[in-house]
């Protein structure tokens, strides 16, 4: 709920500001505008985007490791995405869903980072704005790592799903030979196992942060959840670049 000046704090302010050439007003907020420029919001919204992305990612990984079974079970996987849902909706139309759902808790994830990173930099003392007292190493990892993975994601749709990148023939509806052809690349090799160090660091400390900012975690409940972050860092981290370093060897051909 959002708390509004009491009557008598907003007449105190007043008066208090009656030379000031234009009194701060208390602005008129619903509970939702409250709770979404409230720093615990933003961090709310964080936290359930994150850990939407990251329920994502944890079925990407196991979608990618079918590319070890061979062609016809990693196209058969990338078929499916794309008619997951037809018995009930038309062709294609789950993919979208899911697109859009994934697409939105992107842009809630980047939007309050920025805004909550740009809070913390004004409420920061400029004398000591040189030493970065107010930034751990957490937070710029996290800042650079977020950057990183956004640029990474556009990156990756130009060049598996639209082509626009890809090194070689794209092909459409063959993602075991597109996978194959960005993986002969040193560049296309380069980029995805950075970014995949990239994955793991994030989801490292973001589920630690999420569980934090939603109330789960407690000093009880510490060590599980260290475990946790670790573990699905690594998993994630292990399980993408598999795949980059199965072309390399000759595995996947
Ligand atoms: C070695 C690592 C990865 C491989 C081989 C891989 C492979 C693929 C392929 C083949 C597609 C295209 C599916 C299709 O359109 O048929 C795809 C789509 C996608 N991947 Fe990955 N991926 C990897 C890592 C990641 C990571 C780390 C992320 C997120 C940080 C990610 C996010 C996405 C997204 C958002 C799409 C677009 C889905 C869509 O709308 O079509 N991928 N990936």
């Amino acid at each position: 709920m959002a708390l509004a000046p009491s009557k008598d704090t907003a007449t105190a302010k007043g008066s208090a500001s009656t030379r000031d050439a234009s009194p701060a007003r208390p602005p008129s907020r619903t509970p939702s505008r409250g709770f979404w420029s409230s720093t615990i919001g933003k961090k709310t919204v964080m936290a359930v985007s994150g850990l939407i992305m990251l329920a994502y990612l944890v079925a990407h990984v196991a979608g990618n490791l079918k590319v070890f079974f061979g062609p016809e079970e990693f196209n058969g996987y990338a078929h499916w995405l794309r008619v997951m849902g037809a018995p009930v909706l038309h062709h294609e139309w789950g993919l979208w869903i899911a697109r859009i759902a994934l697409l939105a808790a992107v842009g809630a994830h980047a939007v309050s980072a920025y805004q909550l990173s740009r809070r913390d930099i004004r409420a920061r003392p400029t004398r000591y704005a040189r030493k970065r007292k107010g930034s751990s190493y957490a937070t710029r990892t996290m800042r650079w790592g977020g950057i990183i993975l956004g640029l990474f994601i556009v990156w990756h749709i130009l060049d598996l799903t639209t082509g626009t990148v890809h090194p070689g023939g794209f092909e459409e509806g063959k993602p075991y030979q597109n996978v194959i052809d960005t993986f002969s690349t040193w560049y296309g090799n380069t980029i995805y196992i950075v970014a995949m160090l990239a994955v793991g660091l994030h989801v490292r400390h973001g589920f630690w942060s999420a569980a934090q900012t939603l109330g789960v975690g407690n000093a009880r409940r510490e060590r599980v959840l260290r475990l946790l972050a670790n573990g699905l860092a690594l998993v994630l981290t292990a399980g993408f670049i598999a795949v980059p370093v199965g072309v390399m060897t000759g595995v996947v051909n």
